[in-house]
């Protein structure tokens, strides 16, 4: 019963987001975020060199396709789309929540077609914190049961999601959060995996990001504010559903949380590889994204849409993506991501009044001025 009703809301969350309008009311502000424009860049645009290094794989593009799919046979041909392409352009690429496999293992093809047609890729298995203790309904999974998820898709590293807010807002949610810190401190002690906290669209602050490290986790994806909201396709679901309750939670706390950028700025101070998600739309904002301080940038919503399509499609979102972001790059004297990563960038609006108000002048500052402070070489290679 359980599993079957966890197999039809893969479904309904993919129905529900390429049908209904899930972007938040309230955008992730890019705009907020200037490049220092150089009129005599010296760099090449056909020669800039878009790589990156990730947990000792390197990636031809800094580029994610974000956590999404599986569990469900209708959408084997999403995953398998999604795989194709993350093969071909080199990237990192992250699958649904497995919990549906977990608890059924005849729906584990959804997801391993992903292993199938992306041997090389890094990939990441998912799954949830919620589900790492006992809930009302279930009990916490076992570290066998996390063990099988990531051999199901012979995963590079696992995300632990983190989505207290799409619990709160969906008719049939896990409601308790309290263990949820011991149960991850205990995962990253078992896993051989890079464990990586992930938000799904309301954000990390300076405070979690600490609590996170604390836990053992090697990576945060900041999953922030100002893109797809899980709160709104809940919302969605509880009125299939006639969820009266559910409803207005999801409706009233779609643009719950922390915006993206802001959370790359607020993260940083974990000093762990960040990965951002949430809201970006274009080329321009994963240069944006990277400059301001993460380490790889996550699309979910852009790469679902095409997806469903075709592949094809899937590689003209990329190609326009690469292209909008080596303008940027050029532009702002970047010949490579590590001088990306010591591009100044201006920071105003909302974002920086928010960041104010946080304690983050200084940094604000530093980010105006580190060709002045340290020239393009003193990129610091996380990972
Ligand atoms: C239909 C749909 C399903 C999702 N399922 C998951 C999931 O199972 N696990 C997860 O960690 N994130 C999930 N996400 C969240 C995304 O990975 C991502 O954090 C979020 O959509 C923000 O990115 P975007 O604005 O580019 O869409 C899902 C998003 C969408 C749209």
């Amino acid at each position: 019963m359980a599993d079957e009703v966890i197999k039809q809301r893969k479904l309904e969350h993919i129905n529900v987001a390429l049908a209904q309008s899930i972007a938040v009311a309230q955008p992730a502000n890019w705009s907020d975020i200037h490049f220092v424009h150089q009129a005599l860049p010296e760099v090449n645009l056909d020669e800039i060199d878009t790589r990156v290094t990730f947990f000792g794989q390197t990636l031809r593009y800094p580029l994610l396709i974000s956590s999404m799919t599986g569990g469900h046979p209708d959408v084997i041909s999403i995953n398998r789309n999604l795989a194709r392409a993350a093969e071909e352009y080199g990237i990192a690429m992250g699958v649904g929540s497995q919990r549906a496999a977990i608890i059924n293992p005849a729906v584990s093809y959804s997801y391993a077609v992903v292993r199938e047609c992306a041997p090389n890729a890094f990939l990441i298995a998912n799954i949830g914190a919620p589900q790492l203790i006992e809930q009302a309904q279930h009990p916490a999974f076992s570290m066998q049961q996390v063990q099988d998820a990531i051999k199901m898709i012979e995963a590079n590293a696992l995300a632990v999601h983190m989505n207290s807010l799409q619990e709160a807002a969906q008719p049939e949610g896990d409601r308790r959060a309290v263990g949820e810190v011991e149960a991850l401190k205990r995962l990253t002690q078992q896993i051989d995996r890079p464990v990586i906290a992930k938000e799904t669209g309301a954000g990390i602050c300076q405070e979690q990001a600490m609590l996170l490290r604390a836990c053992g986790v090697a990576a945060i994806d900041v999953g922030g504010a100002g893109g797809s909201s899980m709160s709104a396709v809940e919302a969605a679901r509880s009125e299939l559903h006639g969820d009266k309750k559910t409803l207005e939670i999801g409706k009233l706390y779609s643009d719950w949380g922390i915006p993206t950028p802001i959370a790359i700025v607020e993260a940083q101070a974990a000093h762990l590889p960040l990965i951002a998600t949430g809201g970006v739309r274009s080329g321009l904002d994963v240069a944006r994204a990277l400059a301001l301080g993460a380490n790889l940038v996550g699309m979910a919503f852009p790469f679902l849409r095409a997806a469903s399509e075709s592949y094809e499609r899937v590689c003209e979102v990329l190609e326009n993506t690469i292209r909008e972001m080596k303008v940027a790059m050029q532009l702002s004297g970047a010949a490579n991501i590590a001088q990306l990563h010591t591009a100044d960038v201006v920071v105003t609006g909302a974002t920086r009044e928010w960041l104010t108000l946080r304690g983050f002048e200084d940094d604000l500052k530093a980010m105006a001025q580190k060709q002045r402070r340290y020239g393009h070489k003193a990129f610091l290679d996380l990972t």
